[in-house]
């Protein structure tokens, strides 16, 4: 496997990261995750525009990553992903130094590391299709969740949490308002209106939740940004979540109990179909 690694292109195995690089020290770093369809890369520049802000927050010294749109073409060309479903993974971390909390001054290089893996959505393909179960879970994380950062801790212990519940999925939970999952945002149906968290310090702000929000803007479909008490959640008549590798996936069981009907609404597949119709635009491909 080719990958990325700081300015040249190599096998996966030649690359060497420092035990003082400050991703491994400190998750002192950002990361992306482009889904790359038939070889287009979607949403790219909306991801690497989200790595920039990250980066502009981390004063990471380093702003502009749009050099990573051809690398990730590249990467797809020499790992010969151009007819395949994909990934592109970037990690960007502030670079080596001796450990001292503060910034390393003079400022090192940035580590940037890129990689292309194909994508089996199969499993992904029969959630969509059946939708998964979630569970509901403090959210223990910071408040700078709009940062797309390497710590995951709490992100990590609340997806393990979903896996010991059977579940796929957990949604966290601050003063009572459901923000969004562990890797995906949460969106809710109420009287046939689309509701999401607004955006905030507390949710990532999603590449998939702002296409789809687009999209129902272009089909119709009510959209509201709004806060979605777990309180409220029984008066939703559909739950789901979205993400770059989940696209759309119906809730269909939270907290061990099944969920109104038990499988996928309407609004969850007019949204799917909505969705590859918009990739099928984009690619012209599928
Ligand atoms: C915490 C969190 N929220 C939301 C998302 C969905 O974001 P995107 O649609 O850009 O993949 C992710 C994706 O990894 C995430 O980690």
């Amino acid at each position: 496997m080719i990958v990325y690694f700081n300015g040249k292109f190599m096998e996966k195995e030649q690359v060497s990261i420092s035990p003082d690089d400050r991703g491994f020290l400190f998750a002192d770093g950002l990361y992306e995750v482009i889904r790359s369809y038939n070889g287009y890369l979607f949403q790219a520049r909306e991801h690497l525009d989200r790595l920039s802000y990250g980066a502009t927050h981390l004063k990471l010294g380093r702003t502009d990553f749009s050099e990573l749109e051809a690398i990730a073409r590249e990467l797809i060309s020499r790992n010969r992903l151009e007819s395949e479903d994909a990934t592109i993974y970037f990690q960007v971390t502030r670079g080596v130094a001796k450990r001292s909390h503060a910034f390393p001054s003079p400022a090192p290089a940035p580590t940037i590391y890129a990689a292309a893996s194909i994508f089996d959505s199969t499993a992904g393909d029969k959630k969509r299709k059946n939708g998964i179960s979630a569970i509901t879970i403090a959210d223990t994380r910071w408040a700078r969740c709009d940062m797309k950062t390497t710590a995951l801790t709490p992100n990590i212990l609340a997806n393990q949490a979903a896996v010991e519940n059977d579940a796929q999925e957990a949604i966290f939970i601050r003063d009572g308002v459901m923000l969004e999952g562990t890797h995906s945002n949460f969106m809710a149906v109420f009287d046939d209106v689309l509701v999401t968290a607004p955006l905030s310090n507390y949710i990532l702000g999603g590449i998939t939740r702002n296409f789809i929000l687009d999209l129902c803007r272009l089909e119709n479909i009510r959209v509201e940004e709004r806060p979605i008490f777990e309180k409220d959640i029984h008066l939703a008549s559909e739950m789901m979540i979205v993400g770059t590798t989940t696209e759309v996936t119906p809730i269909v069981k939270m907290n061990h109990t099944v969920f109104k009907t038990g499988k996928p609404g309407p609004m969850a597949k007019a949204l799917q179909s909505a969705y590859r119709s918009g990739i099928e635009t984009l690619t012209g491909s599928l």
